[in-house]
């Protein structure tokens, strides 16, 4: 009886931990998640590979690909953006929009994410 329960909690504690691998997103109190901040705040725009340089919704809008980035400066552009102080082509806004929820920390880590994972 007792080896039953401790499985069931065993199994119980490895799918809360799967759980809130998948439920993360940006603001909560968790760990900064590079990767899951990108597939959920940048891949549209920005592509699996950061080389996509038009939102096929804007195509008329081009900007760089932002890969082969040094995580530093990276991190240091999209805090530019986050506080509206970045406006390269004219379309800042549509950055700071998506930037402005993010802390330090998970800029951080996404800047990390993107210049380690994008050559
Ligand atoms: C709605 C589309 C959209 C989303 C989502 C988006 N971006 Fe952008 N991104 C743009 C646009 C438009 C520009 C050009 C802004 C300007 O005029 O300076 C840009 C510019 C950039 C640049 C500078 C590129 C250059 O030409 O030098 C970087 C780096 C960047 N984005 C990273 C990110 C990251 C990281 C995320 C996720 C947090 C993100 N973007 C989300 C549309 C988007």
């Amino acid at each position: 009886m007792r080896k039953i329960i401790l499985s069931a909690l065993v199994a119980s504690a490895t799918l809360l931990a799967a759980d809130s691998a998948a439920v993360y997103k940006p603001g909560l109190l968790l760990p900064a998640n590079g990767e899951a901040i990108y597939k959920h705040d940048c891949i549209q725009c920005h592509g699996a590979d950061g080389k996509q340089t038009s939102d096929t919704g804007l195509s008329r809008i081009v900007y760089a690909p932002i890969t082969g980035l040094d995580a530093a400066k990276l991190a240091k552009e999209l805090k530019d953006y986050r506080y509206g102080s970045l406006n390269k082509y004219g379309y800042g806004a549509l950055m700071k929009t998506t930037l402005v929820d993010l802390s330090y920390e998970e800029i951080d880590a996404l800047a990390e994410y993107i210049s380690t994972n994008m050559k």
